[in-house]
């Protein structure tokens, strides 16, 4: 059986801990292939209510291995946290859960410069999760990264450590004016997490061939989303991995024939977590309504999330990058309440209409969304679990959207839990 991957094809928060949770009842392997912590991913099923950040969401379900690929920047002390939080409410992920010895680290001087970075930033700041991603990231590239590997042999580790944290130090006092990191505390914890991570170390490329040669189901778990993809999103209001499709095949060493299916999860409407151009931002009071009714606050960090009207131009560009053989709208149901909805169809920049997405910010900030108006249904779509029994102004909505991005929207959730789900067209998971 190939693989299918899940991405978040708008800013990111488009309810892909729901839809994974879902469609993992199917599969062997979830895994995870870019990001780190600064991801989270609600899950609500019937063993209570889960924010996860690294561990993939699919371990709910107890047949499925929970593979950490080699795109993936880890912090241990994250991992840790969540898994001991796990084994606590009953999910053992003993013999379950894989992470690669390829995955980057996120080390405490990466959390250290990422919130010094952003403070130096001023009126530029990215509004990063604080998590240490970005120099992560940056250290990888740098050829200056510590990876998961450097933890099997902690001799070698030191002198290495030692080098490197000599140049992050410098960068800590002599750009910032900050306080340089003890190496022998960082070492430390190195020691520990070396101890309590080995169990779950291992060659992560391998064992997801080996289980797609063996027949078995695969999805990988996207995080973030498309619009924030490092070389494709608002650069450079973006994240530093790629929570686009090529970031998959190369976040865990998987030929490209490998993936059959691209499932694109869109919310019904959008968000967006940070700074960075956002078109169709509702400032006022339909905002904030939403923004409440929904829960509209960051996972990670708990900051409110900008809200806005769903974007079809960018819609339009996430399908061309990614490919999306299905698509997956989330989070209808909260439009249930609105007394009427509005859909971005094209930007109009100098007096031109504009239907494809800039590849500039500076550009992007200089468009002006045009609208289309819907009016609001007259029943709830929340629970609905078949689209016959959607209200006819939801279907008319489903309709259009399908009609503005150019691809059959075959999964639709109408609720945070598992069976609040309409499946269109059944052929979704495997
Ligand atoms: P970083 O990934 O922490 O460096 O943050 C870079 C940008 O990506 C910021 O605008 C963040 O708010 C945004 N971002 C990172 N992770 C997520 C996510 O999981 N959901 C939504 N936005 C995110």
């Amino acid at each position: 059986m190939p693989a299918y991957a899940v991405l978040g094809a708008q800013w990111g928060d488009e309810g892909k801990g729901k839809i994974v949770d879902f469609l993992a009842r199917d599969a062997d392997i979830v895994a995870r292939f870019s990001g780190g912590n600064n991801a989270g991913h609600t899950v609500m099923n019937p063993m209570g209510t889960f924010k996860l950040h690294l561990v993939p969401v699919g371990v709910f379900w107890p047949q499925v291995i929970g593979v950490i690929g080699n795109g993936v920047v880890v912090d241990p002390d994250g991992l840790l946290q969540e898994i001991e939080e796990l084994q606590q409410r009953g999910i053992d992920l003993t013999d379950r859960l894989l992470v690669s010895e390829r995955a980057h680290i996120v080390m405490p001087y990466h959390i250290v410069l990422d919130e010094l970075a952003e403070l130096a930033r001023g009126s530029e700041a990215i509004g990063t999760t604080g998590r240490g991603i970005g120099p992560a990231y940056t250290d990888k590239a740098a050829r200056i990264g510590i990876r998961i590997a450097d933890l099997l042999d902690l001799e070698a580790l030191l002198p290495r450590l030692d080098n490197v944290m000599a140049h992050q130090n410098a960068i800590i006092d002599k750009v910032y004016g900050g306080q340089p990191l003890s190496l022998d505390k960082v070492y430390d914890r190195c020691k520990e997490w070396a101890s309590r991570l080995m169990q779950f170390i291992g060659p992560v490329e391998h064992v997801v061939y080996d289980a797609l040669q063996a027949g078995r189901t695969v999805v990988l778990e996207g995080a973030q989303g498309a619009m924030l993809d490092l070389d494709h999103g608002t650069y450079p209001y973006v994240t530093s991995s790629h929570p686009t499709i090529g970031g998959a095949y190369t976040g865990l060493g998987l030929p490209p024939n490998q993936i059959e299916s691209v499932l694109g999860v869109f919310k019904a409407y959008s968000t967006r977590v940070g700074h960075g151009p956002f078109l169709t931002e509702l400032h006022g009071e339909t905002g904030s309504k939403i923004r409440e009714l929904a829960g509209e606050f960051g996972t990670t960090t708990g900051r409110a999330r900008r809200v806005g009207w769903f974007d079809s131009v960018a819609a339009r560009y996430s399908v061309r990058i990614n490919g999306y053989t299905s698509l997956v709208l989330t989070r209808l149901d909260v439009l249930d309440s609105l007394d009427s909805i509005k859909v971005c169809t094209a930007y109009e920049l100098d007096g031109e209409t504009v239907t494809d997405f800039p590849g500039s910010a500076a550009v992007l900030e200089r468009c002006t969304p045009i609208y289309e108006d819907f009016p609001a249904w007259d029943r709830p779509t929340a629970g609905v679990t078949d689209f016959d029994d959607l209200p006819v102004g939801a279907r008319a909505y489903v309709r259009r959207l399908e009609e503005l991005i150019g691809r059959p929207i075959d999964l639709i959730s109408t609720g945070p839990y598992r069976h609040e789900t309409i499946e269109v067209r059944s052929m979704i998971a495997v």
